[in-house]
């Protein structure tokens, strides 16, 4: 995985190095380093790694070297290129980038690794080459298939004829682009018996191009472990090992990617971001306590900002190897809230040793999870919420459900710390005449509904929530509308989930309107502006407000005056899970000194 937190020259920085140590000690058998960039031309994130020159060599070295204690460790040699096809590298370039690449594996080989991979999938230089998609050159690289895998061949020979046997060399191919003209299965498996032939080491089993990336890293609407398909049929044509992957983030599902015989090696990225121990925890049989990546993307979402990699569910990403400090003198805490950001908060104050009660007043441990995880596929949401209600009862919290905390209830005991974490309740639109409609409802209503009645349903807010809530309405066969007033769909979804779902939803017959807003509900009837003018859109049985949220911190105010206060999460400013969480942590963290302080 590019992580981008190297330095802006491609140097190996503390965080970096930690983000990998912290994996490699923990029982993985091959680490490989993501994507490092072997000439400046290659360079496609701020803070990727490089390998371009020898000054990078003093910490590439350090960092095989912290590793290697570990485990076999490889590095990923990359040429992004994306923007520049083919037919835009004359001779020359290709003869220039083609030696970056063997000095880069020179490089590896002298710094410690064990291991290059040649990165030659995702619309990556190599790739380009070999994909008749963007391949439309008409030299001796392009054209037929044998011309397009010259670049790779090329490559792969003066790797080998460089570095000898010393170093082993993989070789990461997208075995379908997923695209009408793209690479596909039949042409895939020919250039893997050409690579086995000239004694690769290993293949690494991809999938997919940027615009299908829904494949190469697929999000929680996509089943897992479906490239393993792909990896099964090239590894009954080659002799060389073959590894497979996208989304083997379960034990059950890992095992089985190599006892039921698909590859001979089962590959992770985001389930060890998650869980830096998840193969430690795989390999003991502690399934329940991995922290389970919920396939959201918000890791790749990060990438595309060109910021560091960050994780919805793991707040230690940046800061991998933090020893969680014990607190010097004994703090009581009350957490208020049971959902994410409360319940990181109180199971890591707890950790440090802290006395926590957390009061929630429903019945279940959550939050807004247990509502998020009822549309279809998001069964990783409830997973996350199982984990962090896990945590924070082994953690030793004191929790008390079913019980609504106000300021004197909290102050009865003279708790040192309160951490707020209340979340945020839904808005209702202003909306002319919406009280006049008889069944109007939130979309945490509908979602927290035992059942959705037949009708027909309008769905005002085509974010991710409102989108996520259509769906779920429409697999009851009611017929659904969405209005958006902007332009985009699906907000605060990664595009690998965006696409797919506003595609199910298409295909299933809802009916989405963008930049239409509602003017005026009169009884069931409802009229909206669209850039055309105002029109009535129809008759509604039911109107579902999925426009957001507000914040609902009623709590703090109070309470600052009489003890210490930290207001976390959606009660801050309604956001996301990665907030919650990673602000649960910091308050957890901040206990000792406010306490100081006091
Ligand atoms: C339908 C839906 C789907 C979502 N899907 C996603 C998603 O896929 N990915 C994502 O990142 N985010 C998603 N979100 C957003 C995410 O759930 C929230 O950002 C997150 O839950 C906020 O966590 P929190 O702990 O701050 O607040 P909440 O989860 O709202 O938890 C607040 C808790 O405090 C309790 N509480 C409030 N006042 C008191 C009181 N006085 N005493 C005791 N208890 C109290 C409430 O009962 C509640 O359990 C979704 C939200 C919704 C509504
Ligand atoms: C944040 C992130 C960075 C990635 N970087 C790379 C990379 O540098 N090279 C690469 O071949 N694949 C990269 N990928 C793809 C993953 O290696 C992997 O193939 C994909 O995410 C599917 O595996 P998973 O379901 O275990 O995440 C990246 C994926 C993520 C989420
Ligand atoms: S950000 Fe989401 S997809 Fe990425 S590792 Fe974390 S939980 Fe998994």
């Amino acid at each position: 995985m590019v992580i981008n937190c190297a330095d802006t020259d491609g140097s190996v920085t503390g965080p970096f190095r930690e983000f990998y140590l912290a994996r490699a000690e923990q029982q993985v058998g091959y680490v490989l380093v993501g994507a490092t960039y072997v000439h400046p031309h290659g360079k496609g994130f701020d803070r990727q790694l490089g390998i371009y020159s020898d000054p990078l060599m003093p910490g590439l070295a350090d960092l095989a070297a912290g590793l290697s204690v570990h485990c076999r460790v490889g590095i990923q040699l990359s040429f992004k290129s994306v923007g520049k096809p083919p037919t835009q590298f004359n001779l020359e370039d290709i003869q220039t980038y083609r030696e970056s690449f063997r000095k880069a594996a020179e490089r590896a080989r002298a710094a410690g690794f064990d291991a290059v991979e040649l990165h030659a999938c995702h619309e990556y230089w190599l790739n380009y080459f070999l994909s008749p998609h963007f391949n439309r050159r008409s030299d001796a690289y392009g054209g037929s298939l044998p011309n397009r895998f010259r670049l790779l061949r090329e490559v792969v020979d003066s790797i080998r004829t460089a570095v000898g046997s010393d170093l082993i060399v993989g070789v990461r191919l997208s075995l379908n682009e997923f695209v009408e003209d793209g690479l596909r299965l039949d042409e895939t498996i020919q250039i893997g018996s050409w690579l086995d032939e000239m004694k690769v080491d290993y293949i690494s089993a991809s999938g997919g191009i940027a615009i299908t990336q829904h494949h190469t890293s697929p999000p929680m609407d996509v089943p897992r472990a479906s490239l393993l398909p792909l990896a099964a049929e090239l590894k009954k044509k080659v002799s060389v090992p073959v590894i497979g992957v996208g989304r083997l983030d379960r034990p059950d599902v890992f095992r089985r990617s190599v006892s039921d015989g698909y590859c001979d090696l089962a590959a992770v990225a985001r389930a060890l971001i998650a869980d830096p121990g998840y193969a430690r925890k795989v390999m003991a049989g502690q399934d329940q306590s991995i922290r389970p990546c919920i396939a959201c993307n918000h890791c790749l979402l990060c990438l595309q900002r060109n910021e560091p990699v960050r994780c919805a569910v793991n707040p230690f990403i940046g800061r991998d190897r933090m020893a969680i400090p014990s607190l010097k003198k004994p703090v009581s805490v009350v957490v208020v809230g049971g959902g994410p950001a409360g319940l990181s908060a109180a199971a890591h104050a707890s950790k440090r040793g802290g006395r926590v009660c957390l009061f929630e007043r429903s019945s279940k441990l959550g939050g807004a999870l247990r509502i998020g995880h009822r549309a279809p596929h998001k069964e990783p949401i409830k997973e996350f919420a199982d984990y962090l209600a896990d945590q924070a009862q082994q953690a030793g919290c004191r929790i008390l459900l079913g019980r609504e905390a106000t300021a004197d209830i909290i102050l009865m005991d003279t708790p040192d710390h309160v951490i707020v974490a209340t979340g945020g309740t839904s808005i209702i639109p202003d909306i002319n005449g919406l009280e006049t409609h008889p069944r109007v409802f939130t979309a945490e209503d509908v979602l927290y509904a035992p059942q959705i009645e037949p009708g027909t349903y309008l769905v005002i807010g085509g974010g991710a929530v409102g989108l996520e809530t259509a769906e779920l309405i429409r697999t009851t066969g009611a017929h659904v509308t969405v209005l958006e007033m902007t332009d985009t769909l699906g907000r605060g979804m990664h595009a690998t989930r965006q696409l797919l779902i506003v595609e199910r939803l298409r295909t299933a017959g809802v009916c989405i309107h963008t930049e239409t807003t509602p003017l005026l509900v009169d009884g069931s009837r409802v009229w909206a502006k669209t850039s055309e003018g105002p029109c009535l859109l129809g008759s509604f049985d039911v109107v579902v407000v999925a426009a957001g949220c507000r914040t609902k911190d009623e709590l703090s105010q109070r309470l600052v005056a009489h003890t210490a206060v930290s207001v976390i999460g959606d009660a801050v400013h309604p956001r996301s899970i990665r907030e919650a969480v990673s602000e649960g942590l910091d308050a957890a963290l901040k206990l000792g000194e406010v306490s100081q302080k006091k």
